[in-house]
């Protein structure tokens, strides 16, 4: 195996990632060593497909808004179960780093004085959403990327799969890979180490998510000990296109678009008769299935075996779509053959954002525990859960994640490296990369009888039938049941493709495990909180249960199955409240 010493290495190249690696190699006045290694090519981070646009406060006092507005919006989206020291941190870093990405040549949306124009989101009091038509994130990528390109010292490593974290006694020493394009594994050696890798929506079927979403980091963190935080708490997007889950952004009911049942009616007034369509996602997400199980949905065979409801835009009218949502309207022309501006959207809730993670502290440094941190690890963006998020992330709000805590955690790893400088490859580490490397090579020989593509679609059947929107202990049975039978199997694969180059077949099986594994989590923690708070919905425990469910779960990787432990939940200025919308 190829060693490779680096100051930073960072696993991850979406909006977190490379946020952490521009300001790593800004603080070092491009001097650290930087390495960025992504499983694709770097700009197809599923960053890339963010739509709507980034939160932050950036005119305070306009319609009323301040930081404690968006903190407030935030820890009540939440459910209270967020950190709200951390929440305090997100918005009062918000709107500096969207003037960061002014600087580095976003085109936001700008009204005729030349001024930032925001947008209405879910569970958001104000406007306060900045945005780039609907290509929010496209744009935000994009010009990180560039920015990296002009740092000598960061090195992209493209399409290379992690394969594992290389942890000993006193924290982070390397991570494994494989580089897809010529079958050779390397080891990233370095005293300090950020995980952005995302989440894992799609162990879920019917997701808005890429299909490289697949939260492989949190799975090597996992597998190494350290506790995921919060996993039984998925977010449902209430408008993924039917019939593939294509997400038609919550800027679409942000601009004025309506959710109709099969009787023409705005039925959102009946569960949130304030906010309407614009409640926060859970809320938006439930009502939507009960208006299908009261019998009040859509079908039609050309869109497959789903009940839907309509998203109405027709009243927008095409300017405002051509202006406002273009990629919407190109979306749905393509892909069902529909303009809004003339015909409602088919659309039903999708998995779209994990808000559980691996368990940092406020500065996103990973932690063993409630005390002891991982040291020269961080975990930035989706794949951590840092928790500003709590049950329910607001729409918006999560670009303002990805970049704030890419900023933090690579100062923090810059500064790390610093103090400590280079790490040394000593014979212990040599032999676990020999270890790594023939394990890989075994796995690349898999010539079992099992197809790992078919534990993949029944692993969506099971995640989308026993683990959705509305639970209960009798369907998260059925899919714990299910899962373990998958990830049993797992070890009887056989991989069609046992070559080196591009091996796809090898990729799919290597993210099909960490699926597994991580929806067999989501499944404990959902099992153990028998309460309904946010996104997690328990049919046979209906309210949210303070006295015994204000806290964090922590899942840890057990001999047989998954150990769950609790951390305090930060409570500063906003006591828990029933949430109204
Ligand atoms: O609907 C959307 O554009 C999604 C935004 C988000 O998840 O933050």
């Amino acid at each position: 195996m190829e060693v490779l010493k680096f100051d930073i290495v960072i696993l991850g190249s979406g909006l977190a990632g490379m946020r952490a690696a521009l300001q790593a190699a800004k603080a070092s006045n491009g001097k650290a060593r930087i390495a960025v290694i992504s499983k694709l090519h770097a700009m197809r981070s599923h960053s890339v497909s963010a739509e709507g646009g980034i939160s932050g406060v950036l005119y305070p006092g306009e319609h009323g808004d301040s930081v404690d507005l968006h903190a407030h919006d935030t820890v009540k989206g939440a459910d209270y179960i967020c950190d709200q020291d951390a929440v305090e941190v997100l918005v009062n870093h918000a709107p500096e780093e969207i003037k960061l990405f002014d600087h580095l040549g976003v085109p936001w949306n700008r009204d005729d004085k030349g001024k930032i124009v925001l947008r209405a989101f879910g569970g958001m009091s104000v406007p306060r959403t900045a945005f780039a038509a609907d290509k929010t994130g496209f744009f935000m990528l994009s010009a990180l990327y560039d920015s990296l390109l002009e740092f000598r010292n960061i090195e992209i490593f493209h399409e290379h799969i992690a394969t594992s974290l290389v942890l000993e006694k006193d924290g982070f020493n390397a991570i494994t890979a494989m580089d897809l394009s010529t079958g050779e594994m390397r080891a990233f050696v370095s005293n300090a180490c950020i995980i952005a890798t995302g989440g894992f929506a799609r162990c879920y079927g019917f997701t808005t998510t890429a299909y490289s979403s697949t939260g492989d980091g949190i799975c090597l963190a996992y597998e190494a000990g350290i506790p995921l935080k919060n996993m039984e708490f998925v977010q449902f997007h209430p408008t993924g296109l039917v019939p593939s889950g294509i997400l038609i952004t919550e800027a679409a009911r942000g601009e004025g678009g309506y959710l109709r049942n099969s009787k023409g009616d705005r039925f959102m007034s009946k569960y949130a008769p304030h906010a309407l369509e614009l409640a926060s996602r859970d809320v938006v997400s439930r009502a939507i299935v009960s208006e299908v199980e009261a019998g009040h949905g859509l079908r039609d065979e050309k869109y497959g075996d789903f009940d839907f409801v309509h998203l109405d835009l027709t009243h927008l009218g095409e300017e405002k779509l051509n202006e406002r949502l273009p990629m919407i309207k190109e979306i749905a022309i393509k892909m069902i053959g529909v303009n809004p501006a003339e015909e409602m959207l088919p659309v039903r809730p999708a998995a779209h954002f994990t808000m559980g993670g691996i368990h940092t502290d406020i500065g996103g440094n990973a932690m063993w525990d409630t005390r002891r941190n991982v040291h020269g690890l961080w975990a930035a963006g989706e794949c951590g859960c840092v928790s500003v998020h709590g049950a329910n992330r607001l729409g918006s709000n999560s670009l303002s994640q990805c970049v704030i805590w890419g900023k933090i955690t690579g100062n923090s790893a810059f500064q790390l490296s610093r103090r400590t400088g280079g790490r040394n490859v000593t014979t212990q580490l040599r032999k676990r990369f020999e270890r790594e490397e023939g394990r890989i090579s075994k796995l690349l020989e898999s010539d079992g009888s099992v197809n790992p593509y078919d534990l993949r679609r029944e692993m969506w059947g099971a995640m989308d039938r026993y683990v959705g929107a509305y639970r209960n202990a009798k369907m998260l049975g059925q899919g714990r049941k299910k899962i373990s039978s998958l990830l049993h199997q797992f070890s009887n694969i056989y991989l069609k493709d046992r070559s080196r180059i591009f091996n796809t077949n090898f990729r799919d099986a290597l993210e099909i495990r960490h699926m597994l594994a991580l929806s067999s989590v989501v499944i404990e923690c959902a099992i153990n909180r028998e309460e309904s708070r946010g996104a997690h919905a328990r049919r046979e425990f209906p309210k949210r249960d303070d006295k015994r469910w204000m806290k964090h779960t922590l899942a840890y990787k057990a001999a047989r199955g998954v150990k769950i432990s609790y951390a305090p939940v930060a409570v500063t200025k906003w006591q828990p409240e029933e949430r109204h919308y």
